[in-house]
């Protein structure tokens, strides 16, 4: 038997995370976790997206530490500098350009319609800025400089790869065959993490500490965190994300970390009570997340190393960033 047609294809992965705001489980369950699996196997490319994190309220006394410690976040969640490419938005020039020229083909009323857009400008009522708006194009720029095939994200950023999708399309329409048109990668289970507090919202950055698991919580916090997680009225312990969001959210996050199916955590929780649930699932994360901790904290200590492998990766960024941008130059009749 031959295995030809069978061999997996290498695809090309783009994918991105602001530098502000800790991250939380969700965001690793969404994003990271993919990140991890598909480096294996595939050309990957993950950034920093710093221009993106001036479009909400910041410090910038505080960036370049936020930035670093990202760096070092990505570095604990298990992302191999010697397989995928870390690199900082901010310091591969293109993708600012590249993000100038895209504004031009992207209709406004794409832009009002997106759904984080409208959620941002309602919690940011004084800072509705046109860099709130024009968001998803920097990030189409991001993905499309990378000629990406694949984009591994949770749910909530899904209509931001139709929209670049929409503006590959278009640009390849207007001036020729430039850019390869991305999808999204969502996880199979685990895109949409929902608030411990408030089971039926998505776990957010944004939200006060108790709705969500932070990657780098200290165990009682964890604890503390999942005993007083909002379960449901009733008592059984069955998956049913209508009836019973607390639990079912609790399972995923169980069986995600586990490695069991939601089928085998119901049999093995059955006749017990919530109570048991979450002791057991507290365990299960504190004993989960300890490497990432033990890593982080080894990282702190590596500053230079650490540096030295976002100079590397920047290297490697702009070679891919500045091919493209020169084939978009000429398509667009700037030289
Ligand atoms: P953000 O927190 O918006 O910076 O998101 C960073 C990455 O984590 C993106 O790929 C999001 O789609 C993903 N993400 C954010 N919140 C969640 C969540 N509650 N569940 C799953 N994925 C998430
Ligand atoms: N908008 C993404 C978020 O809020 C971050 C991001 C910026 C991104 N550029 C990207 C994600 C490119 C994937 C690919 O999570």
């Amino acid at each position: 038997m031959t295995t030809r047609g069978l061999t997996p294809t290498i695809m090309k992965v783009f994918s991105g995370i602001q530098p502000t705001g800790a991250l939380h489980i969700g965001n690793y369950l969404g994003a990271i976790k993919q990140w991890v699996e598909l480096q294996e196997k595939n050309e990957c490319v993950f950034c920093i997206v710093d221009l993106h994190a001036l479009t909400s309220p910041y410090q910038p006394e505080t960036l370049q530490n936020l930035i670093l410690e990202k760096a070092i976040v990505y570095l604990a969640a298990g992302v191999n500098p010697e397989k995928a490419t870390i690199f900082v938005q901010s310091e591969v020039k293109e993708h600012s350009e590249l993000a100038w020229l895209l504004n031009t083909i992207t209709p406004i009323g794409d832009l009002n319609r997106m759904t984080q857009y409208k959620e941002k400008s309602k919690k940011f009522k004084q800072n509705v800025n046109a860099g709130l708006l024009n968001y998803p194009i920097l990030m189409a720029a991001d993905i499309l400089l990378y000629q990406t095939d694949i984009v591994p994200v949770g749910q909530d950023q899904k209509q931001h790869i139709e929209i670049t999708r929409t503006i590959a399309r278009k640009f390849n329409q207007k001036f020729g065959q430039t850019f390869k048109v991305p999808e999204a990668k969502l996880p199979n289970a685990g895109a949409k993490i929902m608030s411990l507090t408030q089971p039926t919202k998505k776990m957010s950055k944004t939200d006060p500490p108790e709705s969500r698991i932070g990657l780098f919580d200290e165990p009682e916090e964890i604890k503390a965190k999942i005993m007083k997680a909002v379960t449901d009225t009733g008592k059984t312990i069955k998956y049913n994300e209508k009836l019973k969001p607390g639990v079912s959210n609790l399972l995923t996050i169980y069986s995600l970390f586990s490695g069991k199916t939601v089928k085998e955590l119901e049999k093995k929780f059955k006749g017990k009570g919530y109570a048991e649930l979450k002791k057991s699932l507290s365990e299960l994360l504190i004993n989960s997340l300890e490497s990432f901790r033990r890593k982080k904290k080894e990282l702190l200590c590596r500053e230079v190393y650490v540096k030295e492998i976002l100079e590397q990766g920047r290297k490697r960024a702009q070679i891919i960033a500045s091919s493209t941008i020169a084939d978009v130059r000429k398509k667009m009749g700037l030289t």
